[in-house]
């Protein structure tokens, strides 16, 4: 039996346990990617573990989530990461020269090559026929040390494309498609696979539309194969040398088949306030809008911004709306900027923002209270904008610039416009200037790391204590993301001062949490974290493990948990607990004294089920672990276990 693309290159890398679905693996890792926001940590704690330099093929440190200089956090902050990136042999993509992901698909990504990036979009990858996986730091720093990067081997989804897109139908909506159809739960420990002869008209850049919002299904990431437009994309960048042709056996069997005619497609939308909520643009035609912003690393490719700019050139943007424009990369900008593209968003009214992840995490332009803003990124969480009011759409960039244009939901068709069609270049502008590379060795020792005053020690745990005693810190809902749990935002520049961070936990949803649950920590007392459905969706912040760990978290017990941030949990030696009855989360309240027994015992004798006790009641809880996790947990996290190990 043949392979699918996914199972040929896990197993080129495989280097620790049996590649059948659904247990451990350890593969090899490649390329690591780090972002700003989570890689301070990731290299804080990379720096504890005592090693000379990375042991990847190559590393790359981007700055891209904080760029806006408010106070001296962010500025030191990206003094350490320059400095750690020389110490070690690591790039340094400067800040200025875009989002991790559309830079990493320029510069750096190889077909058949693995990825792990201190980011959940770093799937993005795949559009170049890459194993890319997003994860915490922690996981980031081990690999960039030469460890292998654990996973369940996962089920692989074909996505089988058909047909051509029409004129006004883009990648974008292919995604969101993709989306209705998986929703955003239970597709945990997947690949989605795409196949057939629809793949062929899609470029480099569409892919990566849609394996970067792929992550938001939860799969653990998505690939296409490496064929004659990966070719093209490698050598317009320069990098022609680098392709490799990758496609599935012939014979190759999926575990699951989706089939989506691209010809069949009309433009969607993804309503407030999941990506997961994709109704057809018809559905919201005529709704006025405020706000219209194109960027994130979903839709910021030189096609998207020379599109939208071909679509308002010689227009002027209505009095009502507010309009920005943040081009992926330097080189998109460049770019739009010697082809006058960039002259006619600006004419229009465009806000040209830094080539940055600015709005997408909600840095910069918040709209309004109660305002509906249109962006083209890829997620829609309530207050991820910055606004908790505001009613966030996520569409392609043609829907957005038709909005901009019209003051309010239009379908692009009825502009009566021709629609744009903009090729890729057979040449990029290539200029890697702000790209800073690994010193020689030789050179290195002596580099001098710079650590400004809000630069922390990575907070760590410590081992499992033979029972879990203590109280339910706080009960919450179903679909907590990370932002919840720890939020970004102005809040984004504490990321390597732990302690400072931690007294934000939960602040969107209970701002006396963190205070709480210090009190309890202090008094010797173990916190419970209690939750519904699909808790810790949305990103690989770890800081959504650490901090809660900080405050003496020592168990999450939920209906389920997201993929990376279950592991997380592990790696900050927090035991993620899922209820064997659903309806015993009732039971439980906030406040409630809860134990979990012999908690220690369980995890070295492998049991999969425990018991807690909840005030008087007996809970049947169940443990998913493998051999490893449970010696991290036994350890008090990955870190302590890693370097015990050594
Ligand atoms: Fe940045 Fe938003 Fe992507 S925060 S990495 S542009 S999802």
């Amino acid at each position: 039996m043949g392979y699918t693309l996914t199972e040929r290159i896990l197993r080129d890398h495989l280097v620790d346990g049996k590649y059948e679905p659904g247990s451990e693996i350890g593969i090899r890792i490649d390329q690591t990617l780090t972002q700003d926001a989570t890689g301070t940590m990731a290299y804080l704690q990379f720096e504890s573990m005592g090693l000379e330099g990375i042991a990847t093929e190559l590393s790359v440190s981007y700055v891209d989530h904080n760029t806006i200089q408010v106070g001296f956090e962010n500025a030191d902050d990206h003094r350490y990461l320059q400095s750690v990136a020389e110490r070690y042999g690591i790039y340094f993509s400067r800040p200025g020269n875009g989002i991790c992901h559309q830079v990493h698909l320029e510069r750096f990504g190889r077909p058949g090559k693995t990825l792990l990036g201190s980011d959940s979009h770093t799937p993005t990858g795949g559009g170049l026929g890459m194993i890319a996986i997003g994860a915490g730091g922690l996981d980031v720093a081990v690999a960039m040390g030469g460890g292998p990067y654990y996973l369940t081997a996962p089920k692989v989804m074909e996505v089988h494309l058909t047909g051509e897109l029409q004129p006004w139908v883009t990648p974008k909506d292919v995604i969101l498609k993709v989306l209705q159809i998986l929703t955003t739960k239970g597709n945990i420990g997947w690949v989605c696979e795409y196949t057939g002869d629809g793949v062929a008209g899609l470029t480099v850049p569409d892919r990566a539309t849609i394996t970067n919002m792929g992550a938001e299904t939860g799969v653990t990431t998505s690939i296409f194969p490496s064929d004659e437009q990966t070719r093209r994309f490698l050598a317009a960048q320069g990098r022609a040398e680098h392709w490799v042709p990758l496609a599935p056996d012939r014979d190759a069997t999926y575990d699951k088949s989706i089939e989506i005619d691209l010809s069949e497609l009309e433009p969607l939308v993804a309503a407030p306030h999941s990506p997961g909520n994709v109704i057809p643009l018809s559905r919201v035609v005529g709704t006025p809008v405020d706000q219209v912003l194109v960027g994130s690393c979903t839709n910021s490719s030189y096609t998207d911004m020379m599109t939208v700019a071909s679509m308002v050139k010689g227009k002027h943007l209505p009095p009502n709306v507010s309009f920005g424009v943040a081009p992926g990369s330097r080189q998109v900008l460049r770019m739009m900027a010697r082809s006058g593209a960039l002259d006619d968003l600006i004419a229009f009214g465009a806000r040209i923002l830094e080539s940055a992840c600015g709005f997408c995490i909600g840095n910069s332009m918040s709209p309004g209270t109660d305002a509906v803003s249109i962006r083209t990124s890829n997620r829609n969480f309530k207050g991820r904008s910055g606004t908790p009011s505001a009613n966030v759409y996520l569409t392609s960039p043609v829907v957005a610039a038709a909005a901009a244009i019209k003051g309010e939901f239009v379908d692009p068709a009825d502009l009566k416009m021709e629609f744009p069609r903009v090729e890729m270049p057979d040449r990029f502008e290539i200029d890697d200037s702000m790209i800073i590379p690994p010193k020689p060795a030789a050179e290195r020792a002596r580099v001098e790391i710079f650590r400004g005053p809000n630069i922390g020690e990575p907070p760590r745990n410590t081992p499992m204590p033979g029972s879990i005693k203590g109280i339910v810190a706080i009960k919450v809902e179903d679909n907590i993301t990370t932002d919840h749990i720890m939020p970004a935002g102005s809040r984004l520049k504490y990321r390597s001062n732990v302690p400072k961070y931690s007294t934000f936990v939960f602040e969107p949803l209970d701002p006396e949490f963190s205070r709480r649950a210090a009190e309890l920590r202090d008094k010797g007392l173990h916190n419970f974290i209690v939750a519904g459905v699909s808790y810790g969706q949305g990103s690989s912040r770890e800081h959504a493990a650490m901090c809660p760990m900080y405050l003496g978290v020592k168990a999450v017990v939920a209906k389920s948990i997201e993929r990376i941030h279950a592991a997380n949990l592990v790696n900050f030696g927090i035991l993620p607990l899922y209820f064997v009855r659903e309806s015993d989360y009732d039971i439980i309240e906030q406040g409630m004294s809860m134990t979990i027994p012999d908690i220690r015992n369980a995890l070295e004798s492998g049991e999969s089920q425990v018991k807690a006790i909840a005030g008087d009641r007996e809970i049947p809880l169940r443990m998913e672990l493998s051999r490893r996790q449970r010696e991290i947990l036994l350890a008090g996290g990955l870190l302590p276990y890693t370097v015990r190990s050594r």
